[in-house]
């Protein structure tokens, strides 16, 4: 349902299948500017958890309801791009259970939606260091994106095992062998020539980042892509996170005046 008045046509049938599509509709409003790309630091799936006696992955799967239910309206709230954090690469650091479950939640979630995802159109990549997971993880992310390649109504990415510093890191290391073995002039080395070398070439920059659960930090989330990005704290825990919130986070947007540094 992606197309330039995305917030009337869709609006009532969708909200059979989305709850609160026509409430974040409302919210999101008809004036203002509407991000096209969308970057989400989904937080706080593990305090949801702990306020209700469950255990951590409880609170994982719970938010893997909300992926879906956002990634269903983002079209309809006129979303062209969004982008996911999933697991970074300190993510590691959690207990080898929490670590494997949410894995299997990856490989469950593209098991599940992958063909919804299809048919509705989303174009899904994901972006990271994926030499660390699991072989039949990697090959199922690798038949998604295959699988999705000529799609163009939502550009889906999530990232799994990823690390914006590592990601900075690779792409300014096939710089110097690109200058190392002669194909790149050093002189030609600049802003564009490191991110076409990026996870996220050919991406347009994040223009508005929410991050939920009340967390005002970016952990390391599209350093170099989001020098210009607006940002949305929620106080919401990722699996209490709406579609009505998510329309007024895209609200918020709308009403801010974006410089590029240059004056207003
Ligand atoms: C951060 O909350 C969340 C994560 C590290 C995992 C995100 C994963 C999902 C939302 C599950 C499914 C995802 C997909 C793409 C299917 P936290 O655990 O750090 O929360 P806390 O700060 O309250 O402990």
């Amino acid at each position: 349902m992606f197309n330039s008045s995305p917030l009337t046509a869709a609006q009532s049938a969708e909200e059979v299948k989305t709850p609160g599509l026509a409430g974040a509709a409302q919210a999101a409003g008809d004036g203002g500017a509407r991000p096209r790309h969308v970057a989400i630091i989904m937080d706080g799936n593990g305090r949801w958890a702990k306020a209700r006696g469950l255990p951590r992955l409880a609170g994982h799967r719970r938010g893997a309801e909300t992926v879906r239910r956002i990634v269903e309206a983002a079209p309809d709230l006129g979303v062209e791009w969004l982008t996911l954090y999933a697991f970074s690469t300190e993510n590691w650091k959690r207990s080898a259970e929490e670590v494997t479950g949410l894995m299997e939640l990856f490989a469950i979630y593209i098991r599940r939606e992958g063909r919804e995802l299809k048919r509705r159109g989303a174009r899904v990549r994901f972006i990271g260091e994926r030499g660390r997971l699991a072989p039949d993880l990697a090959a199922a992310m690798a038949r998604l994106e295959a699988d999705t390649a000529q799609n163009d109504k939502l550009n889906l990415t999530i990232a799994i095992n990823y690390g914006g510093r590592d990601e900075i890191a690779a792409a300014a290391r096939r710089l110097a062998e690109d200058v190392a073995a002669g194909r790149l002039d050093p002189a030609c080395v600049d802003a564009a020539a490191l991110e076409a070398r990026l996870n996220t070439c050919g991406f347009p920059d994040p223009d508005l980042v929410i991050r939920t659960s009340g967390e005002m930090r970016t952990s390391n989330f599209l350093p170099w892509q989001t020098a210009y990005s607006e940002f949305a704290f929620v106080d919401d825990f990722w699996p209490d996170f709406t579609v009505e919130r998510f329309g007024e986070a895209l609200a918020s947007f709308g009403a801010r005046q974006r410089r590029f540094g240059a004056v207003g």
